[in-house]
């Protein structure tokens, strides 16, 4: 029989440079992210994107950066032609952000092309490109900066046209492009549209908070905390959201590496890593930093659309990110604020310290005499505050006519100001919610989630393990056989959680040790939640999480317990000293308020 025989052949260049295509532009918005790098490259002040059917159909692109001589824009869609290395070693420390020569030529392979420039001295050039054909140059009208044009992309690769999407989903990534772009470089001004109606359009910003407020609303900036960071070779800057606002996706969680926007997902991962604990899984909250690195220590070479980075070390790098982005969002400043946290905990069977210890600062809640409010106030208080005061401020001077809106503290969202002396406990209302007095105004806090979250911060707090506790009388618990069964084989990974439990009869088990904030709290409750968390989630820290945040719930005192003046004094304190005072772990907002103002209007105070 005979083996069908290939013959080798040199490909076509043509050929070879469509296939080499595909792995520079593989849809209408990476043609787009090309082409808006070479306008910033270019030094434009304004870029404009205009798009026909999602891209698919059109892109034209406009700049009115340096523009380019007549030589050098016909050297521009040949392969390899770049102003902007000239030899291996510029590659390490390159600044533009193109630099193959690569991204002209490519496009103009697979589609109808043109691109018209002009430095604004002499005539302007017009270059055509038909599907990687030979080079038209005439000369043209256009004023200073570029135009490129790029009709029916893929339109000589039907394999590659075929796995274009539709319309609709080409033009969402390319407003998400545009949109990322846009916020790695807020003094710009960007357009995008189609059809005359405009999906972006962002006049220069003076900062980029203000560049943030016009993509994602002023009240959604308000949420946002600046972030500012330096550790060993990375410096962090930027703007992250408070756990409070979140949305379904990263399009708006950008991160650029030395002016250059990348997808790293092991950047997003840090960006994972500051939220954990505070936000739940599949939900984002906006972000936008920038990563300032040597560019020794980062590669940008390893992929040829540039958006991929590799740091040298990438594990640190993961760290800074994680570190800046939760020094900005929590409230509370560590003993060293520059020192990175460690981001993750190791899943060890020693995270708890052993039985002896006594309770730390979570005593039963029985009436302790003495009011909290006589010990001066925990290291950091005072400094975390200026930092709440400081970032409730107006935002930018540029947003004077919205001014007005934000002088006065949100209703949501906010915490207290005062120093703990000036704050005073009222009492409790429907022994749910306590209420504090602040000069000027009445905060309504709800007393479970402000209790779970202090908890969950001590449980969370690797510098001071929680303590196991011994029950006096082993609590008994009673399951289903299922449930049973699962608990005998869960008990070693419950031990971590200080769980201290033994098979008890076929339905139950006796639990002989807990965590001890849950001690004289709902211990059955936290176990058998404790216990579907392990079946229900994949080992990790997900699950770590899960099983922490149940166990601050049980621990937590329940709307209907009545409290004593000193417990809520207890409370509200370590509520206020806790990391994230302003959400409970689900995003959920502790306490409103009610300003005296308001008050007074309702009252016909005026
Ligand atoms: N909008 C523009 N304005 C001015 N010059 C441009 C513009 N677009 C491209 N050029 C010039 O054309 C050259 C080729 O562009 P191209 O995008 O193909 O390569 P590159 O930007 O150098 O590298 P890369 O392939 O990594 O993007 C650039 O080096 C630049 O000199
Ligand atoms: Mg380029």
């Amino acid at each position: 029989m005979d083996t069908p025989h290939a013959s080798i052949n040199v490909l076509d260049p043509k050929v070879a440079q469509q296939v080499a295509a595909g792995e520079v532009v593989d849809r209408p918005a990476s043609v787009v992210k090309e082409l808006v790098e070479n306008a910033l490259d270019a030094g434009a002040s304004r870029i404009e994107v205009e798009l026909g059917d999602g891209g698919t159909s059109r892109i034209l692109v406009r700049d009115d950066g340096s523009g380019m001589s007549r030589d050098d824009a016909n050297l521009s869609v040949l392969r390899h032609a770049t102003s902007k290395i000239r030899n291996v070693e510029d590659i390490e420390a390159v600044t533009t952000l193109g630099f193959r020569g690569e991204a002209l030529p490519s496009i103009a392979s697979v589609s109808s092309f043109s691109l018209t420039t002009s430095t604004g001295e002499g005539a302007a050039t017009k270059v055509v490109v038909e599907g990687g054909e030979a080079a038209e140059v005439s000369a043209a009208s256009h004023p200073k900066g570029t135009t490129v044009l790029v009709d029916r992309l893929f339109y000589n690769v039907p394999a590659r046209r075929a796995f274009l999407k539709g319309a609709r989903a080409e033009r969402s990534a390319i407003v998400e492009v545009v949109t990322h772009l846009a916020i790695a470089h807020p003094t710009l001004a960007f357009r995008l549209s189609e059809g005359g109606r405009d999906y972006l359009s962002l006049p220069e910003a003076g900062d980029l908070l203000e560049r943030l407020a016009q993509i994602l609303g002023v009240a959604k900036a308000r949420a946002l905390r600046k972030v500012e960071y330096e550790s060993g070779p990375f410096g962090v800057s930027g703007y992250a959201a408070l756990p409070s606002l979140t949305e379904g996706s990263r399009a708006h969680q950008t991160i650029s590496v030395n002016g250059r926007f990348v997808r790293a997902e092991n950047l997003h991962r840090g960006l994972d890593d500051a939220y954990r604990a505070t936000v739940t899984s599949g939900r984002y909250p906006p972000v936008a930093v920038e990563i300032t690195a040597d560019p020794r220590r980062v590669d940008v070479n390893v992929h040829p659309t540039k958006q991929i980075v590799r740091f040298s070390e990438e594990r640190a790098a993961r760290e800074a990110v994680a570190s800046a982005v939760r020094d900005a969002i929590e409230w509370r400043t560590q003993a060293a604020p520059q020192a990175p946290r460690a981001p993750e905990r190791t899943f060890t069977q020693d995270r708890f310290s052993g039985p002896s210890r006594p309770p730390a600062d979570y005593p039963s809640y029985a009436a302790e005499g003495r009011s909290p409010y006589t010990a001066p106030p925990a290291r950091g208080l005072q400094e975390a505050r200026e930092r709440l005061s400081e970032a409730s401020r107006p935002l930018a001077e540029s947003f004077a006519e919205e001014r007005e809106r934000y002088t006065e503290l949100p209703e949501r969202g906010a915490l207290p100001q005062a120093s703990p002396e000036e704050l005073r406990v009222i009492g409790q209302l429907a022994a749910g919610y306590i209420l504090v007095e602040e000069p000027e105004s009445l905060w309504v806090v709800d007393q479970h989630v402000a209790h779970e979250r202090a908890i969950l911060d001590k449980l969370h707090d690797s510098d001071s393990p929680a303590t196991v506790q011994s029950l006096l009388v082993p609590e008994v618990v009673d399951l289903s056989p299922a449930e049973a069964e699962r608990a005998a084989a869960d008990l070693e990974e419950l031990s971590v959680y200080g769980f201290e439990a033994e098979p008890f009869g076929p339905r139950s088990v006796r639990v002989t040790a807990v965590i001890s904030t849950l001690a004289d709290r709902d211990i059955a409750g936290a176990f058998k939640d404790a216990l579907s968390a392990i079946s229900g989630t994949e080992p990790g820290h997900r699950r770590e999480d899960h099983i922490l945040a149940t166990i601050a719930c049980h621990s937590a005192v329940k709307m209907g317990d009545k409290l004593s003046q000193p417990e809520m004094e207890a409370l509200i304190k370590s509520w206020l000293e806790s990391r994230l005072p302003a959400t409970c772990p689900h995003g959920r907002t502790i306490c409103y308020r009610i300003g005296l103002n308001e008050v007074a209007r309702k009252l016909d105070r005026h």
